[in-house]
This record gives structure tokens, C-alpha cells and sequence, in this order.
């Protein structure tokens, strides 16, 4: 799908869902964000400031939610568009692997609940990764150590909170890119969210509990009901976009204080799934967590310095 057809579909659902079309800004957010633009690249396209463009495409992933019926955020549009035009599960190609991003939400959801009526028992059993916020990301390099430190967490010991903490740019998504294509076979579930623009907790928990519960459900699990059921291996990037700046770092903004609660939880209920977050900076709960050592670990990231140059 290229942009031209991709602004058709959307303008087509939302004609459909509300009787309006895209206007001319929010086509032109649209295909800024497909080309991977800033929203400062976009406001000087259509002469306005930054500021503009992000309070208008926050209005307009708002607008996309409820006719996608999905959480539609800058970081994962591009992959809804795409994967809603052609099927529900591709092929997502990360370093020399090979990923299968299986989508259960709509638009696919009545194709998924049609499926697991005539096959329970194999859908119960199959596994879901939904990679399709993942970066592309070019071959690691100088990282063994790193990779093979995270494995003996997550695989061997199963701390339940794993986090991956360093500077802009030392590579932390990189290096948790690489691990999720050598260890994704383990996990029944397997899914990574960006924190782009700090989604509140109960919208990321909506969405986490749509995705790892079976469609077979008739009562909304809670989140470490579906922790239980399956072994699940959710990735959080960009998590210091909860945080507040100016302040001790780690610590919340007022929308997201909620988030230091369910860390603790998921840290401390026993289930044998794993949370890993991908910061700047450490949220502040975990340093209290990290003192009872089974319930979390901490790799601090520096850069590669000039051995990798
Ligand atoms: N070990 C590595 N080998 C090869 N390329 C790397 C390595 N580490 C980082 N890079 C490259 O450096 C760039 C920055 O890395 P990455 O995006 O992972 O940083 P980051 O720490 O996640 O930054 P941010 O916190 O801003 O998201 C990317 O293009 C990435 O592919
Ligand atoms: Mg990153």
C-alpha cells in the first residue's frame, strides 16, 4: 500500500464511521508520519508550528482510535494501515529474522472470533507477538554480553521486570530488537508497545488485556490473569516518556503516577511472565524493587565506544 491509497482507505472508514473526510491538515499529518517525519518537518510544510501539528495529530490518533477501534498513536498508524489493507498476519523482518506480527484487533477482530469459535483449543494454544511497533533496526554489533546478561534473566532466572536503562542513542532499542529475535520462540505472547505519548495506564492495560487474553473469553480477564495463562513477554520503549522533567529523574508525570502501582504489581504477584522497559531513566519504585533481587534487574547501557567504531 503507498500513501495515496493509504489516505483512500482511512478517508473511506472515516466517512464511514462519521459521515466526515480527512481535511487537508490531518491528510497532510497523515502522510508526514507515513514518511516518517517530525511534527516539526510537518509544520513547516504546512507553515505552522510544531505545537500545532502535534495538539492536531493528537486530536486526529483520537479520531482514528474510535474508527480503527484500536489505540492509534504516531508510532504504530503507519503499521495499522498497512497491515489492515492485505491480512493479519505478515511476515515483519527484523535484523536476519523473520517475526510473524499476528494482529487481533479490528479491523481482523471478527475474522479472529469466527476462528477461535470453530477451533478453540488451537487458538487457546497459539502464539501471538504483535512486533509491529518495533523499529527497524540494522545488524547489532559488540553486544554479546549485553544479550546474553538479558537472556539469564528473562529465560533462566524469570525476574519479572526486566529494564534496559541509557543515555539517547547508546543503543537500547537496538539491543532489545536483537534479543526479542533470539528469544520470541519462548514466549506465548510477545508484545511491544512504544510509550511515545504516554499513554495512560488505563489505555495501555485495555489494550495489553485485548491483546494477551483468549478470544474465547466471555469475562475481561485482568492483566495478571493473562500474565498467568501465558507466558508473556511485554516490551515497554521509550518509557521515560512517562516521567516528568525537572524533577528526581524516574518520577511520573501526575496522569502517569498510577504506572509505579502496577510495576509493583507485576513485580511482586506471582506469575511467570516478564515485563521489560526501555528507558532513560530508571523509574524510581524499581530501585526498592531491586533490593529483593528475584523480583527485578537493572542493565544500565553505556556506548560503544571505540572498540565498535
Ligand atoms: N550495537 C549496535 N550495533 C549496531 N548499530 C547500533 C548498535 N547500537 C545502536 N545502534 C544504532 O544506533 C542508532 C541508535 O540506537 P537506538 O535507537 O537503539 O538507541 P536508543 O538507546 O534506543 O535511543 P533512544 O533512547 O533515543 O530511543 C540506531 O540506528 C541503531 O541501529
Ligand atoms: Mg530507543
Amino acid at each position: 500500500m503507498d500513501i495515496e491509497e493509504a489516505l483512500k482507505w482511512t478517508d473511506d472508514r472515516l466517512f464511514a464511521k462519521t459521515g466526515k473526510h480527512l481535511d487537508s491538515l490531518q491528510k497532510a499529518i497523515l502522510e508526514g508520519v507515513w514518511q516518517r517525519e517530525t511534527y516539526e518537518q510537518i509544520g513547516d510544510n504546512e507553515h505552522c508550528s510544531k505545537h500545532h501539528i502535534r495538539k492536531e495529530a493528537w486530536k486526529l490518533w483520537q479520531l482514528l482510535s474510535d474508527v480503527f477501534e484500536e489505540d492509534v498513536r504516531k508510532a504504530n498508524i503507519r503499521s495499522i494501515l498497512e497491515n489492515g489493507r492485505y491480512s493479519h498476519i505478515e511476515n515483519l523482518h527484523i535484523g536476519n529474522g523473520d517475526i510473524n506480527v499476528c494482529r487481533e484487533n479490528p479491523p481482523y477482530a471478527k475474522t479472529a472470533k469466527k476462528r477461535s469459535t470453530n477451533n478453540a483449543d488451537k487458538v487457546q494454544t497459539e502464539k501471538r507477538h504483535d512486533l509491529t511497533e518495533v523499529p527497524k533496526s540494522d545488524r547489532l554489533y559488540n553486544r554479546t554480553q549485553e544479550l546474553n546478561t538479558l537472556k539469564q534473566w528473562i529465560l533462566e532466572d524469570k525476574i519479572p521486570i526486566v529494564s534496559v536503562i541509557g543515555l539517547s542513542g547508546v543503543g537500547k532499542t537496538a539491543l532489545v530488537v536483537e534479543l526479542v529475535r533470539q528469544i520470541q520462540d519462548n514466549f506465548d505472547r510477545l508484545l511491544w508497545r512504544n510509550c511515545t505519548n504516554a499513554p495512560t495506564l488505563k489505555s495501555l492495560k485495555t489494550n495489553l488485556i485485548e491483546f494477551l487474553s483468549p478470544p474465547t473469553e466471555t469475562k475481561s480477564p485482568s492483566l495478571i490473569d493473562c500474565l498467568r495463562s501465558h507466558r508473556c513477554l511485554i516490551i515497554l520503549d521509550d518509557f521515560q516518556e512517562l516521567f516528568t522533567s525537572g524533577e528526581l529523574a524516574g518520577t511520573y508525570q501526575t496522569d502517569c503516577q498510577d504506572y509505579s502501582k502496577f510495576i509493583k504489581e507485576i513485580a511482586t504477584t506471582h506469575h511467570h511472565s516478564c515485563l521489560l522497559i526501555i528507558s532513560w531513566e530508571k523509574p524510581i519504585e524499581l530501585a526498592t524493587l531491586e533490593g529483593r533481587k528475584s523480583l527485578c534487574h537493572t542493565l544500565p547501557i553505556d556506548g560503544l565506544g571505540e572498540s565498535a567504531k
